[in-house]
């Protein structure tokens, strides 16, 4: 789909979109396209049991006086209540409704409102976002299908006084939506198409948008003393890698780098504590923590972020075979701590511990946030609504949780503390991998805890929120890339130097 920012015009065919606020409030265009088909919209609204509420459509098929085949009418909810994820929802909305509807095109009309905070350039770019991330759709497999059951817009212009404002706040936007696309790609591909050395190998398109791409293959990584990480893909065919991807925008070249750290299990099949068959095959998305890390540096580097960001993803496969590691055995990490390996399903947090280890080493970053796939247990927890959020810093804490709340990408925090830490000590060793069934992904979050610095640090974990079954406005079901917009935020917000 094209989506383009013009002067206030009337469309000669598909469908006009105009927004109307609640209580029947009409926009001036709606009022004027009211006149001029002798009424439709009054009437429309007269019969129907529309209210101009922010989830409410309704269409008028083949209007009278207008050449447009069609209008669709948006709910746009109270005038105070439109903030910029209001509007992208909205976007989402129109693109889902019109592809439903077989529309082809369509000309969204963004009036002045009065009372609200964004400009109409503003309200005009964020409908655009959300109508941009819609619009996805991973179909590359299926090879057979007939062009009916294709999404069908092709073309979405939005109409406002000023569109080149409009399009000049939708450039960042766009570029966001482009790292979102990336992740959702990556995290959408099956594991035969995606495995440590595939995933690494995308990496390096990063280096077209200036980013500086790292691969360490097992031979460096057993030097650097991972033994954590490589325990987990040595019953794999596939090389593990860890990818050191840094985008170095500030100003000022020693700014101390924001980290982000991503788990990439390739496909996790619980390795000798093997999982069950059933629903096995969604763990091909147990690397979204690194496909979201991945994404974002794109997202970062193509909106040239004033900010020096490194993103580490550690990339393995956890397979049962003759060379798997064995419950009970007994890995060294790179910290030097030893960890017995009680379970290996819970490989998730040996890899993390390592590439989190590697990144402090490495790069004293200022905050260090890590995602990850890690437990069933926080969605138990959370459901599909909230990620689980777990820091050691109240500030990053509280800065994570408003960022996620401006992107609609919500955490809810949970807790750490020493009477959960105490429950993954051993006698064999420093530390085991798991810590029974009660509060499974606290005893996860205190077992990453232990290769954490003094680092200001947040883990996110996404299991619940990184895929899912049913369209929202502006995350189609399938990969959401969960994390990424939030991120995103949080940087511009907090992290980058402000534009002179
Ligand atoms: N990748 C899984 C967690 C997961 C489960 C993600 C379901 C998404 C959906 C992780 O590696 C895992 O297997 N965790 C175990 C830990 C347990 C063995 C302590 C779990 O949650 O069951
Ligand atoms: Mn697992
Ligand atoms: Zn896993």
């Amino acid at each position: 789909m094209k989506i383009a920012f013009a002067k206030p015009e009337l469309p000669g065919s598909g469908t006009i979109v105009v927004g109307v606020l609640e209580e029947h409030r009409l926009t001036h265009t709606a009022q004027l396209i009211d006149k001029q088909t002798k009424g439709a919209i009054a009437r429309a609204l007269a019969v129907g049991r529309f209210k101009g509420r922010p989830d409410e459509q309704l269409s008028i098929l083949a209007p009278q006086g207008i050449e447009a085949g069609r209008i669709l009418l948006v709910g746009l909810g109270k005038a105070e209540a439109l903030d910029s994820l209001a509007l992208q929802a909205i976007g989402g909305r129109v693109v889902g409704a019109l592809n439903a509807a077989g529309e082809h095109a369509a000309t969204f009309v963004v009036d002045e409102l009065g009372g609200l905070k964004l400009s109409v350039a503003e309200m005009a770019a964020h409908i655009a976002f959300g109508a941009r991330l819609r619009d996805y759709r991973f179909d590359k497999y299926r090879t057979r299908e007939k062009p009916e059951q294709k999404p069908t817009l092709k073309r979405l212009i939005i109409t406002l006084e000023d569109p080149g404002a409009a399009r000049r706040g939708f450039e960042p936007l766009e570029k966001v939506s482009d790292g979102v696309f990336v992740t959702r790609d990556l995290v959408s591909e099956p594991a035969n198409v995606i495995f440590p050395e595939s995933l690494a190998e995308e990496t390096k398109k990063l280096t077209a948008l200036g980013v500086e791409v790292e691969v360490l293959g097992e031979k460096q990584m057993k030097k650097l003393g991972m033994g954590a990480l490589l325990g987990v893909g040595q019953g794999s065919a596939h090389e593990s890698q860890l990818v050191i991807m840094q985008w170095r925008g500030a100003s000022d070249a020693k700014q101390r780098p924001v980290a982000f750290v991503g788990k990439g299990v390739t496909f996790d099949t619980g390795g000798i504590s093997i999982k069950p068959a059933q629903g096995m095959e969604d763990m091909k998305w147990d690397m979204a923590g690194s496909g979201v890390v991945i994404g974002l540096m794109h997202a970062l580097a193509a909106r040239k972020a004033k900010v020096n960001a490194v993103g580490i993803v550690g990339l393995v496969e956890n397979m049962p075979s003759g060379s798997a590691q064995r419950p009970g055995d007994i890995v060294t990490s790179m910290s030097g701590q030893t960890i017995e390996v009680i379970n290996t399903d819970a490989e998730g947090r040996l890899v993390l511990a390592d590439a989190m280890w590697y990144c402090q080493e490495q790069f004293k970053p200022q905050i260090m946030v890590d995602l990850a796939t890690l437990t069933g247990a926080i969605i138990i927890a959370l459901g599909t609504v909230h990620a689980g959020m777990f820091s050691n810093n109240d500030t990053l804490a509280e800065r994570l949780a408003d960022a996620g709340k401006a992107t609609g990408e919500l955490l809810w925090r949970m807790p750490l503390a020493d009477a959960y830490d105490k429950l993954i000590n051993t006698d064999a060793a420093d530390m085991k991998n798991i810590g029974g069934r009660n509060g499974g992904s606290i005893t996860a979050a205190q077992f990453l805890k232990r290769f954490v610095k003094e680092t200001p640090w947040a883990h996110l974990d996404i299991a619940g929120v990184t895929w899912s079954d049913k369209d929202a406005p502006t995350v189609p079901k399938g990969a959401t890339a969960f994390g990424l917009r939030l991120l995103e935020r949080l940087v511009a917000d907090h992290y980058e130097e402000k534009q002179a």
